[in-house]
């Protein structure tokens, strides 16, 4: 069994071999970590810079026997994980961190929202569905147009469609395949936030000041930290950040998406069982970035500080966007991160900018 903290010179397992896993790679080894990367890909953008590769289906048994055998502790850059690869992991003695709580959770909209609810962390209103009545009946309730999602496995706005009237239901059931669903009542949202918080092995919990995000068709283009907000939201935030990590005894990174709506209310929309997209800025923008801070989570090392040391503009570099590198590179304020992809389809998220300015007074 794997004593906490961990020295350095210990293994960290990650399962995922995409551009978090590389990030999360990079940190570890800055602090002595070996990563070891679980991954079905031959050629993985993490692999490239991790100690140790097993390429493998997560679901491969003993894939997940070396896996547990070599890592001192296991965390994942994605939150599909199947909650049997992590039982299995735990059987072959690998200590998972977040734990399956918080994976199962996650991997389900209206578990989400249901725990969220619970533990003092206010949603949409919601209806789950499991047939075209749910979604007439959700109608009744929630209003139109209401936004149908798959429950499980959706991402980067995929699985998601507005039901516009209750003409629209049975074809917007269609369009999302028919499975199992939730319809969300529309949230009319001033802007999109998010916190990206940490907890502790000793339940510290620290949090980053929110950024605002912007997406465009379902996925995020930009983040700019630290957002302008009222000490009185800003407490708010925290509170809210706390409660969850508290609730579910997280250990790690998780990134919570709110909405701030018209009115003036908070609202939170998902949450993510590790590092998130809308935390790169602190990459450059504060003295311990996401990725560092969850490698000290999961390690048992003091937590770092969450301190913003300048104000950063953060751009997904989507497909060919990342092309621009050299331009990009002789711009004095921006740092850039490229995550060694070779193919540029359009959309894939290929690296990001961070543009500094310095914090006002
Ligand atoms: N209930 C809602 N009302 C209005 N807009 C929403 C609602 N839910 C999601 N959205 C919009 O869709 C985006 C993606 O939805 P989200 O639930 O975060 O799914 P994903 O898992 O794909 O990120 C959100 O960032 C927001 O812009
Ligand atoms: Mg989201």
């Amino acid at each position: 069994m794997a004593r906490f903290p961990l020295a350095p010179g210990s293994t960290i397992g990650v399962l995922g071999g995409g551009q978090l896993g590389r990030m999360l790679a990079l940190a570890a080894a800055r602090l002595g970590f070996d990563v070891a990367i679980l991954t079905p890909e031959v050629q993985s953008c993490a692999v490239r810079v991790a100690a140790r590769a097993i390429i493998a289906n997560y679901d491969d048994p003993v894939a997940l026997e070396s896996l547990a055998r070599a890592a001192d502790v296991v965390t994942f850059e994605f939150e599909n994980v199947p909650a049997v690869v992590v039982e299995q992991l735990t059987a072959f003695g690998a200590q998972v961190a977040p734990g399956a709580r918080a994976l199962a959770v996650a991997q389900d909209r209206v578990d989400e929202k249901t725990f969220l609810n619970g533990c003092g962390a206010p949603t949409v209103d919601f209806q789950a569905v499991d047939s075209v009545a749910d979604i007439l009946a959700g109608l009744d309730r929630l209003g139109a147009p209401a936004l149908l999602k798959t429950r499980r496995e959706g991402y980067d706005g995929r699985g998601q469609t507005w039901v516009e009237s209750h003409a629209d239901a049975a074809a917007a059931y269609e369009r999302i395949g028919v499975v199992p669903a939730i319809l969300e009542a529309r949230a009319a949202f001033r802007r999109e936030l998010s916190v990206i918080a940490a907890r502790g092995r000793d339940g510290e919990v620290v949090a980053y000041p929110p950024g605002e995000n912007h997406h465009e068709n379902g996925v995020l283009r930009r983040t700019r930290a630290p957002a302008q907000v009222t000490a009185a939201l800003l407490a708010q935030i925290e509170t809210i950040a706390a409660r969850i990590l508290t609730s579910l005894d997280y250990v790690g990174v998780m990134g919570v998406e709110l909405f701030e709506l018209e009115d003036g209310r908070l609202l939170v929309n998902e949450f993510a069982p590790r590092v998130h997209n809308t935390g790169h800025w602190t990459l450059d923008g504060c003295e311990v970035d996401q990725f560092e801070q969850h490698i000290r989570a999961i390690a048992g090392w003091p937590l770092g500080p969450t301190t913003p040391l300048a104000f950063v503009e953060m751009e997904n570099l989507l497909g060919p966007e990342a092309h621009d590198w050299l331009a990009l590179a002789g711009e004095a304020e921006a740092r850039v991160w490229l995550y060694g992809k070779g193919d540029a389809r359009p959309g894939r998220k290929m690296g990001h900018v961070n543009r500094l300015r310095p914090l006002k007074g």
